[in-house]
C-alpha cells in the first residue's frame, strides 16, 4: 500500500552544485594547483563545462520543477588578481542568476566553497589576520554586483571540513598539519562570516544569511563509558567550535546530511590517516557496498533535525543530501535514498521542525574533490568524454516529488 506524504505549501524543492565542481577551468585557484601536484585522484579539467552550458543545464531544473537552486560564486574567477575584479566574470554570473530568476527559481548563493584564488593562498590564507579584510572586500563586491539577483546567502560551505582537512590533516590545500594555524584560520573564518553578514544586511536587510554545516549523525560502538565523551567531543569539533563563534550572525542554519558515522576504536590503528578516516585509533565503520564507504541512515536526518531545532530554533534548510553511486541510469539506490530521507524530513516537520527546503545533491555528476570523478551523485549522468547529459531514473522520480509537493512511500 502506498502512502503519500504532503509537504507544507511553499516548501523549496531544489538541487545544488558548486562552481568548482561543475564549471571547469578554474585554473587560477589553490585547488587547481593542488590537483597539479597529484593530490587528487583526477584533475578537474573542464569538469561538466557548466560554465558554458548553464542554460541547457538549467532546462533540467525547469523540467524538475525546482523552486530553488543552490550554486556558488568562484572567488578566483571574479578576483583573479589581488584587488582587481573581473567585470567579464560578473557579467557571466549575472547571466547565470538572471536565467534562474527568469525561470522563477530562487537563487541560493554560497560565497566560499573551499576554493581560494591562488594569489590569496600564496600571500595570505585564512590563517593570516589580513584574510578577513580581503575576504570582506570580495563579499562587498559580490553584493554590489549581484545582490539584486540573490535570494539567500550561505557565506561559507561546511567551514570545518576544509579547516580540518587543510590545516590539521593536510589533505586539502593549504596542506598544513598545524594546530596553531588551524586555530588562527578558524577564528578568521568566523570573523569573515560575521563581517559578511553585516555587509549583506546593510544593503539587503531582509535577505536571509546563514552557513551550511556538514551534519552527519555519529554514534559509537564498543567504547563503553567513553561513548558519551567521544560523541560530545566529536560534535564539539564538527559543529560547536565554529557555531559558538558565529551563531548571532545567522538567520537560518543549513544542514548537509549524508550518512551515519559509527565510531570504533582499534588499538592496532594508532595513526592519523584522515583520508581513510583513521584518527589516532578511532575509525569510522565502513559500508563495503557504497562507493565512498558511507553508511546510509535516513533516521539520522530526523535526529539531526530535532537536535538543530533544540539548539538554534531557527529556520532550517537541508541544502545537501545525496548518495554516491556507480555509473548507470537505472539508479534504484538513489530513488530509495531520496524517498527514505524525505520520509524522515516529513516526520520532523510534522513534529514542529521548521524545515523550509531540501536540495538534492547533486543536479549533475561532478568533480568530487579528492575522489575525482568516480563517485556519481547526479540526478543527471555525465559522460566525461563527450560531456553528454542523460537523465537518470531518479531524475524523473524527483521531478514527481517537486511537482506534487509530496513523496510517495
Ligand atoms: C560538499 C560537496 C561534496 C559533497 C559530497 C559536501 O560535503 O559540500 O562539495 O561534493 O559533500 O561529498
Amino acid at each position: 500500500m502506498s502512502n503519500k506524504l504532503k509537504f507544507p505549501a511553499g516548501f523549496l524543492w531544489g538541487t545544488a552544485t558548486s562552481s568548482y565542481q561543475v564549471e571547469g577551468g578554474n585554473s587560477n585557484s589553490d585547488w587547481w594547483e593542488w590537483e597539479k601536484r597529484g593530490k587528487t585522484k583526477d584533475e578537474s579539467g573542464v569538469a561538466c563545462d557548466y560554465y558554458n552550458r548553464f542554460k541547457t543545464d538549467h532546462d533540467f531544473l525547469t523540467q524538475l520543477d525546482c523552486k530553488a537552486y543552490r550554486l556558488s560564486i568562484e572567488w578566483s574567477r571574479v578576483e583573479p588578481e589581488e584587488g582587481i575584479f573581473s567585470e567579464k566574470e560578473f557579467v557571466h554570473y549575472r547571466e547565470v542568476l538572471k536565467d534562474l530568476k527568469n525561470r522563477n527559481i530562487k537563487t541560493q548563493v554560497t560565497l566560499w566553497w573551499w576554493v581560494n584564488p591562488l594569489w590569496f593562498s600564496k600571500k595570505y590564507g585564512f590563517h593570516k589576520k589580513k584574510s578577513v579584510e580581503i575576504f570582506s572586500r570580495y563579499v562587498q563586491k559580490v553584493v554590489d554586483e549581484l545582490g539584486d539577483l540573490i535570494d539567500l546567502y550561505q557565506v561559507f560551505n561546511e567551514p570545518m571540513v576544509p579547516l580540518g582537512q587543510g590545516y590539521l590533516a593536510g589533505v586539502f590545500p593549504p596542506g598544513y598539519k598545524n594546530p596553531i594555524k588551524f586555530w588562527k584560520a578558524l577564528n578568521n573564518v568566523a570573523s569573515s562570516h560575521k563581517k559578511a553578514y553585516q555587509i549583506i544586511k546593510e544593503k539587503y536587510p531582509s535577505v536571509p544569511v546563514g552557513v551550511s554545516y556538514l551534519y552527519n549523525w555519529y554514534e559509537s560502538e564498543n567504547l563503553g563509558f567513553l561513548v558519551a565523551i567521544i560523541n560530545r567531543l566529536s560534535k564539539w569539533y564538527r559543529v560547536n567550535l565554529i557555531d559558538n563563534k558565529i551563531k548571532k550572525s545567522l538567520d537560518f542554519v543549513a544542514i548537509q546530511y549524508y550518512r551515519l558515522g559509527r565510531i570504533k576504536f582499534d588499538w592496532r590503528n594508532i595513526k592519523m590517516d584522515s583520508k581513510n578516516q583513521v584518527y589516532f585509533g578511532f575509525t569510522i565503520e565502513e559500508n563495503k557496498n557504497n562507493l565512498m564507504k558511507w553508511i546510509t541512515y535516513p533516521q539520522g536526518l530526523y535526529k539531526v533535525l530535532m537536535e538543530v531545532k533544540r539548539k538554534h530554533n531557527l529556520p532550517i534548510y537541508i541544502t545537501e543530501n545525496g548518495v554516491p553511486t556507480d555509473i548507470g541510469l537505472d539508479d534504484e539506490e538513489r530513488i530509495k535514498f531520496i524517498r527514505e530521507h524525505l520520509q524522515f524530513v516529513h516526520k520532523a516537520i510534522s513534529e514542529g521542525v521548521d524545515v523550509r527546503g531540501y536540495n538534492y545533491w547533486s543536479l549533475l555528476d561532478n568533480f568530487e574533490w579528492l575522489y575525482g570523478y568516480e563517485p556519481r551523485f547526479g540526478l543527471i549522468e555525465i559522460d566525461y568524454k563527450t560531456l553528454e547529459r542523460k537523465s537518470r531514473k531518479s531524475f524523473y522520480e524527483y521531478a514527481k516529488i517537486c511537482k506534487n509537493n509530496e513523496v510517495e512511500i
